[in-house]
């Protein structure tokens, strides 16, 4: 199956029936995510960054209404009322839990409503009658925003306290060595798409970017190297730091990622509520984007650039192309990424052959987030589609590209051009990065 089919080969029928899958496989994840604690659990707010997970529910059913119901659908509204409560916008996160929002059995029978009304309306639509619906895409992007939330949501159950309540089988074991970096030669290569029906508006459109040879790692940094980075004073040089990030690493006191604490002589990480020594070649998770900058100039090396981490995803050597993802324009499969929060943790380096790029660089999908160096702005002929409020308003210097997607980050909701974005010093989220450096002369000519 596939989650974004080929433009003109899929019948109308085929698309209705994927978009109804891709919905359902959706909601199965929200309604797992949210039954997985109690009311009261649901309505409280676990740490000021995130919303009461209550929030998000019902957030995804007022998108869905507002989007596939009145707009798609030109139905009447289900619950006018309760717009401004579920305006991301409007109320600021730390605000959330003082907001008279529905409880948690109101929420769930306000997404029903809902869902129901959009089944009916998916019955009749006519997917060629407007730029919104061509190919399924404000379905696509509904189905995307609520498996985003999910994600969020799974943030959140990490940051709560208390008993364990969420379990998944372990990664796969690595199945082949991955090690040191490889070479990118110099050249242009296709960023972004203009063709991907799903796509959403920052990953558009395709237009050329011409790189000089550089050199990135072939697997994201361990736990293991980030170790050493600690055990050298990394934390307590200002060398290595930008002057922002020395002030917030500073300011915050960061010693070590969020979720670790020291143990003996070790280290421990809180993985949804069960403690646990840190094992040397899992990626490294939760740093923000300044101490991923200080790891890296530490090692002699500099966070890839956006552009840097699309070609070495995507760029097929052979053809010339990019593909839709490191392997090709399959859809991940489980051999493939550690994606859809099928495991809680990334995958160790090497538990994923089947995922890597033609040149050698392994999992740039899944397992974490990856920082690059580069600030969130418009693809060259950008065009807000369908609202300005999903992408334009955090273009800027204020936030950070992350790409590739992670353990929580679902296959409908990531690809090769995907971009995520967040401040830098944001580490809740299930971010990791890998390095990069400038190729020497002599590696460029070789
Ligand atoms: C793309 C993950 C930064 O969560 O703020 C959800 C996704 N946009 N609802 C976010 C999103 C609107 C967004 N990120
Ligand atoms: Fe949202």
């Amino acid at each position: 199956m596939t989650t974004t089919g080929q433009p003109g080969t899929e019948t109308t029928e085929g698309l209705r029936g994927r978009i109804a899958a891709e919905l359902g496989r959706a909601r199965a994840r929200t309604l797992a995510l949210t039954s997985a604690v109690d009311d009261d659990d649901l309505t409280r707010q676990h740490s000021t960054l995130m919303s009461p997970l209550v929030w998000d529910l019902a957030h995804v059913g007022n998108q869905e209404e507002l989007w596939l119901v009145r707009d798609v659908g030109g139905r009447a509204p289900v619950r006018q009322d309760i717009d401004d409560l579920y305006d991301a916008f409007k109320q600021p996160r730390s605000d959330r839990p003082t907001l008279p929002l529905l409880p948690p059995a109101e929420a769930r029978g306000y997404l029903t409503t809902v869902r129901d009304k959009v089944h009916d309306l998916l019955d009749g639509i006519r997917f060629a009658d407007r730029a919104l619906v061509a190919d399924g895409f404000a379905f696509g992007m509904i189905v995307q925003h609520e498996q985003q939330h999910d994600e969020t949501m799974l943030a959140t159950h990490q940051l709560r306290s208390g008993p364990p309540v969420l379990d998944a089988p372990a990664p796969p074991e690595p199945r082949s060595r991955v090690a040191g970096e490889v070479l990118v030669p110099a050249g242009p290569f296709t960023m972004g798409t203009s063709t991907d029906p799903w796509a959403l508006d920052n990953e558009r459109p395709a237009h050329t970017v011409d790189l000089p040879a550089y050199v990135i790692d072939a697997a994201p940094v361990t736990n293991g190297g980030y170790r050493e980075f600690i055990a050298d004073g990394g934390y307590d040089d200002p060398r290595w730091w930008s002057p922002a990030g020395w002030r917030h690493r500073t300011g915050a006191g960061l010693t070590a990622p969020m979720h670790w604490r020291r143990d003996g002589d070790g280290w421990a990480y809180r993985r949804f509520g069960r403690w646990s020594p840190v094992r040397d070649d899992e990626p490294v998770v939760h740093v923000c984007w300044y101490e991923a900058q200080a790891y890296a100039a530490w090692a002699g090396r500099r966070l890839p650039t956006e552009a840097e981490w699309e070609k070495a995803a995507r760029w097929d050597p052979v053809t010339g192309r990019s593909r839709r993802y490191p392997w090709g324009d399959e859809d991940p499969t489980t051999a493939h990424a550690n994606l859809g929060q099928r495991h809680l943790w990334p995958a160790p380096v090497g538990a994923y052959p089947a995922g890597a790029s033609p040149l050698g660089v392994h999992q740039l999908v899944g397992d974490v987030w990856e920082w690059t160096a580069t600030t969130f702005r418009g693809h060259p002929g950008f065009v807000a589609f369908p609202y300005r409020e999903y992408s334009e308003v955090f273009f800027g210097d204020d936030h950070r590209v992350l790409r590739g997607g992670s353990f929580g980050t679902d296959r409908a909701a990531c690809r090769g051009t995907f971009r995520n974005w967040d401040y830098p010093i944001r580490r809740q989220i299930f971010s990791g990065f890998r390095c990069a450096r400038d190729a020497r002369p002599e590696e460029a000519h070789g």
